[in-house]
């Protein structure tokens, strides 16, 4: 069985190099590209960003697309989105294009502007919601009219050299693809139309590219001992450490700290983690049939409000979920035989929203499970999480030997604790494709 399971996960993560996320398998964010009319000398495109991630959002301050153009292509206009630069437009007398840059860099525009620069699924600020949790916010689009490109399906030339920031580095483009042209329903459905030709680019994310260090960590606790098992020192890089922040009053008195810095650096409390989250575990409750947890999700940044946040967890009683109390849930069964992994949302206007650091910075919830009776114990540490993540981003748990344990039982041993397997298996087979 373990063999199978090795060579399974060597199978996938060959296949997928790097950014293979065994919770989110096909996640990715696809662009695509409808030439919706050829002009004199060049192409309109709708240009449609899909967040294919079930649990990865694209959050503030939003997306920012790249790409090299492959001739002297150079936009005329755009709607719903706009270029950080124009470039050198020197060669061109009366109109005036929005950019002429080889290297054009696209951003959504900010909720609010007028109509006329407006397009369907626009203006969020490159907000977009991950696809397990909305699908219809999971979409961002706008227009584009090229010229100086090919003005035919035989001349045109793709755009090269993807790049995208979502909002910060750790996506990887690969290029882009003609595929079969998108159909249309009109409005009223009776009528169907086509795009005149369809590329596609998807892009998909690595933890690994995208920080050195987790973001977040986990802690854990139990109603069977009264033992809180903390968060591992030094969770996500001490190196920020002389500039947290020691004491709540201090903060009052500091001006300018509720503005995100353009680089999200964060301003942490001072904690032994240096986590900017800490998702916390509780085995609350014992019943006869089922069996009770709390998960409480602290913010130790005073400069992230978390709009928009999502929790994605494996357990394997996650299949058995009775109820959830004042989170949404919803599973995800990323392979089609084994449901054991969930999200958790804040409820619209209630809790989706993980206010700063700060006594408002915390969101919590608790959760019933049927217990399947040939499965369940208390013991080896079984009632923990195997993985967690917040918001896309894997979350480091404590070494299972230091989990809370039955009193008169032994503590889980190392090397028969699967998620510990499984992440040896994981980082040897990374190690073995970078090598
Ligand atoms: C991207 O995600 C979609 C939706 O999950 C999936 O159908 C598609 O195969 C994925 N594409 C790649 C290249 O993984
Ligand atoms: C290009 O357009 C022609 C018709 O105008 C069509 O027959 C052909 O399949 C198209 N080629 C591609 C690659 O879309
Ligand atoms: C692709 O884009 C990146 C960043 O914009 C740049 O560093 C790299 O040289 C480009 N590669 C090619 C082949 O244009
Ligand atoms: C291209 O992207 C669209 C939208 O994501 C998707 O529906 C379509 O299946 C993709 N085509 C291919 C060949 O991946
Ligand atoms: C978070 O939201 C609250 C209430 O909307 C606001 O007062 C505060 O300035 C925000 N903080 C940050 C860091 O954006
Ligand atoms: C997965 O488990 C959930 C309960 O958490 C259940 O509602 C759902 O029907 C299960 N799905 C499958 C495919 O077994
Ligand atoms: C949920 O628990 C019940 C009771 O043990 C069990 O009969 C059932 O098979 C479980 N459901 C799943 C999907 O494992
Ligand atoms: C609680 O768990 C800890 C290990 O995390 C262990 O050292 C301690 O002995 C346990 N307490 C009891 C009463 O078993």
């Amino acid at each position: 069985m373990r063999l199978v399971i090795l060579v399974l996960c060597v199978l996938v993560l060959f296949s997928c190099a790097g950014a293979y996320d065994p919770l989110d398998p096909t996640g990715n964010i696809t662009i695509k590209w409808d030439v919706m009319s050829w002009t004199a000398d060049g192409y309109v495109a709708t240009v449609t960003m899909y967040n294919f991630q079930m649990f990865r959002h694209i959050v503030y301050p939003g997306w920012t697309l790249g790409w090299t153009w492959a001739k002297k292509e150079v936009i005329w206009s755009a709607v719903g989105s706009q270029t950080t630069e124009q470039g050198d437009c020197s060669k061109f007398k009366g109109n005036i294009p929005h950019c002429c840059k080889k290297t054009p860099i696209v951003v959504d525009l900010l909720p609010g502007v007028p109509y006329n620069q407006q397009f369907t699924n626009c203006c969020k600020g490159g907000v977009v919601s991950a696809w397990g949790q909305d699908p219809s916010q999971a979409i961002s689009s706008f227009q584009l009219s090229v010229g100086q490109a090919g003005t035919s399906n035989k001349t045109v030339k793709l755009p090269k050299n993807f790049t995208l920031l979502a909002p910060g580095p750790g996506y990887t483009c690969g290029p882009a693809k003609i595929v079969p042209s998108t159909s249309f329903l009109t409005p009223d459905k009776r009528r169907k139309t086509q795009a005149l030709m369809t590329w596609n680019v998807t892009c998909t994310y690595s933890q690994f590219l995208a920080r050195k260090n987790p973001s977040c960590c986990v802690s854990l606790s139990s109603f069977y001992n009264d033992t809180i098992t903390p968060c591992p020192s030094c969770a996500c890089g001490c190196q920020n450490r002389k500039n947290c922040v020691k004491s709540e009053s201090k903060i009052v008195s500091m001006v300018g700290i509720h503005t995100p810095k353009k680089d999200n650096e964060p301003l942490l409390q001072c904690t032994h983690h240096m986590c900017p989250i800490r998702v916390h575990w509780h085995v609350k409750q014992n019943y006869k049939d089922y069996w009770r947890v709390k998960i409480a999700i602290t913010n130790f940044n005073y400069r992230m409000n978390y709009s928009l946040w999502a929790l994605a967890i494996q357990h394997p009683n996650l299949n058995n979920v009775t109820q959830v109390f004042s989170f949404d849930y919803k599973p995800l069964v990323p392979y089609e035989s084994i449901n054991d992994t969930g999200m958790f949302f804040g409820m619209k206007y209630f809790n989706d929203l993980l206010m700063e650091a700060g006594p408002s910075g915390n969101v919590q919830s608790e959760v019933l499970l049927q217990k399947n009776m040939d499965t369940f114990t208390f013991k080896q540490g079984w009632a923990f999480p195997h993985k967690v993540y917040f918001n896309g981003d894997e979350c480091m748990l404590p070494p299972p030997d230091t989990y809370p344990f039955l009193p008169n039982s032994a503590p889980p041993s190392i090397l028969t604790f699967p998620p510990f397997i499984f992440s040896m298996l994981f980082f040897l087979a990374i190690w073995f494709i970078e090598s």
